[in-house]
């Protein structure tokens, strides 16, 4: 089954005289369960894809369908909803929010569900659990190294089962163990029959991946 396709979309970033096309028509489908790197020079455009995937910005044209919704026919509010329920983040520089507990961070996402307290105290655990951080749950992200936080990072992305993963570079602030759990955990979240789509630069982790999409100057040039 798809779980999502872009037909014809273009981003464009308008600085007055220097008009900067990130995406150039690009088209793309992706099906329930794969696994798919997106791969490119700086600047080619991969995050500006990953945030319209993620419903975090909306292309100029070209249509936008996830989970056979037209994504730019929804409102904000259903779009909030939407994104909460299917997608779940995780970013380069983990954004995690200091003052929280390890615990506390992935319990987040969870409050936009009407899950009692201890509900969601049980499901951030689970996913703690799941990347191997039960015995850091009350720690603070600064008392945690950086593979550490990504892992939270990734628990506060599962934490409400989404579907799908989106993933922006998530292993290159890391050192190479670190880098080695994060692929074990987004290979064992595909596994289980997670879509897992993932922005790299990491050799590893693009060889990893069931599909690789090439892009280059705002367009797909090879894997779509
Ligand atoms: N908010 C913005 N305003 C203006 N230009 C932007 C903006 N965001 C991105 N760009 C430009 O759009 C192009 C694509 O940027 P994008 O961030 O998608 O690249 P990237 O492939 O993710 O690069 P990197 O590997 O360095 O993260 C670049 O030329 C960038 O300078
Ligand atoms: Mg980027």
């Amino acid at each position: 089954m798809t779980l999502l396709e872009i037909n014809g979309v273009s981003k464009i970033y308008d600085q007055g005289e220097n008009k900067i096309k990130a995406l150039d028509n690009v088209s793309l489908k992706i099906d329930d369960g794969e696994f798919v790197a997106i791969v490119g020079e700086s600047g080619s455009g991969k995050s500006t894809l990953m945030n319209i995937l993620g419903c975090l910005d909306t292309p100029d044209s070209g249509e936008y369908y996830l989970q056979n919704k037209n994504v730019g026919l929804l409102s904000e509010g259903e779009l909030t909803k939407i994104r909460n329920k299917t997608i779940g983040f995780v970013f380069q520089s983990f954004n995690l929010i200091p003052n929280l507990s390890a615990r506390e961070n992935v319990e987040l996402p969870l409050s936009y569900r009407k899950l009692s307290k201890g509900e969601r105290r049980r499901l951030a655990l689970k996913a703690l659990g799941e990347v191997g951080l039960c015995d850091r749950a009350e720690h603070r992200p600064s008392q945690l190294s950086g593979g550490q936080q990504q892992r939270v990072a990734i628990a506060r992305a599962i934490a409400a089962q989404p579907p799908l993963i989106l993933a922006d570079e998530p292993t290159g602030n890391l050192d190479t163990k670190s880098e080695n759990d994060v692929i074990r955990i987004l290979t064992k979240l595909h596994q289980s029959g997670r879509t897992v789509v993932v922005i790299t630069h990491g050799k590893k982790l693009a060889r990893i991946a069931g599909r690789r999409i090439t892009i280059r100057d705002g367009r797909i040039t090879g894997g779509a």
